[in-house]
């Protein structure tokens, strides 16, 4: 438990108001509705821009639901920043607000700039400067392995690894998590800073890669796969993840990092595959040779990482998380999410 949390009084949990930015996005929906469920006594504010990424029917299910408020703000605002945090109040803040789209940051890497790295900063500026240095109220940034830059066949990221980021938005977030580092180095403000790798699960926008496969598969055009499909991922459910991201805030240690992956290596081929294969079975009604005769090499992205890999043991041995979900499990629930079979 944070120093200085407050119980609550009908649940014997604590009663804390949080912030989460980019709640209206993939992982933020999917976290602002697992903090809710595990935290009764908590109430919720989500700060969401909502930018293209954003789909507010991600959280459709809380529109009546007491301890839930959302704020339409873009944190590259300071001022509304500002009145945010003065007005709120909050005892913690989970920060994932971005623009999280590698080949959106190589066509425009401004916005990337603008929101990743002035936004990270006008949300710590402000939250610093409401707290008053009291150490109970915690910063938690949401942030990537595609800092760290691409593997070569062998080894894994770790909290060590060296800082090598590739893309404008790896580049913007690595700037991002020297902000926070900074910012507990500085004024000692109690951060935590998680770099996860490539979620997977309900409520991606459909311009990444699952979801594009599953969207191209059921409408019967070609499935595009970068390059041979050679590159290597680590897929990290999502539920999986906000669980993680509920340990960080709650008992990681401040001023830490924690890497957090599923253990869970696929070559991008061998995931489209999988998914062809899943949608056979869950949809059926595929071309003639199934979903995977639609699969079609397309030219490869420029600076395409070759691999990434998490060594997760720090956040397993130190907070007892562990990526639960298989990768069949987890991706046979995303199809029948997606392919609106749910059941
Ligand atoms: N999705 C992944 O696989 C993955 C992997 C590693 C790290 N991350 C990090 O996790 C966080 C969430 O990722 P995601 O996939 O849910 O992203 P997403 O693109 O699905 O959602 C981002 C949300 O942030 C909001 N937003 C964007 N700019 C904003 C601004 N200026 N002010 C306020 N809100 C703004 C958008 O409207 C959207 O709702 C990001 O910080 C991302 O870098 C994601």
């Amino acid at each position: 438990m944070l120093q200085g949390e407050r119980m609550d009084s009908t649940t014997g949990g604590e009663s804390l108001r949080i912030i989460v930015t980019g709640g209206y996005g993939f992982i933020g929906s999917n976290l602002i509705l697992a903090l809710l469920e595990r935290h009764p006594s908590w109430s919720i504010v989500n700060v969401d821009a909502v930018t293209y990424a954003a789909d507010p029917a991600n959280l459709a299910s809380l529109e009546a639901d007491p301890r839930y408020e959302f704020r339409q703000i873009d944190i590259v605002n300071r001022d509304a920043v500002r009145a945010l945090v003065q007005e709120v109040r909050p005892d913690g803040i989970f920060h994932l607000a971005a623009e999280s789209h590698v080949d959106n940051s190589i066509r425009g890497p401004e916005q990337f700039i603008l929101t990743n790295v002035l936004g990270t900063f006008n949300l710590l500026e402000e939250a610093r400067q409401a707290w008053g240095g009291d150490a109970s109220k915690r910063f938690l940034h949401i942030s990537t392995d595609e800092v760290y830059g691409s593997l070569g066949d062998a080894g894994a990221f770790t909290e060590e690894s060296r800082y090598e980021p590739n893309s404008p938005y790896s580049a913007s977030k690595a700037g991002s998590d020297h902000l926070v580092r900074a910012w507990h180095h500085t004024y000692g403000m109690n951060v935590v800073t998680t770099n996860c790798s490539n979620n997977y699960g309900p409520r991606q926008h459909r311009e990444k890669l699952i979801p594009t496969v599953i969207a191209t598969a059921l409408a019967h055009r070609p499935i595009p796969v970068y390059g041979r499909g050679l590159n290597v991922r680590d897929w990290l459910y999502v539920a999986d993840h906000c669980a993680a991201l509920d340990l960080a805030f709650t008992n990681g240690r401040a001023g830490e990092t924690y890497v957090v992956g599923g253990r869970n290596e696929w070559r991008n081929i061998d995931l489209v595959r999988m998914l062809c294969r899943l949608l056979d079975e869950e949809v059926g009604a595929g071309p003639d040779g199934g979903y995977e005769s639609l699969i079609t090499f397309v030219i490869d992205r420029p600076g395409h990482d070759a691999r990434y890999a998490i060594d997760p043991s720090k956040i397993e041995s130190e907070l007892g998380w562990r990526g639960a979900t298989s990768f069949e499990d987890g991706l046979r629930a995303t199809v029948r999410w997606y392919a609106g079979t749910a059941h």
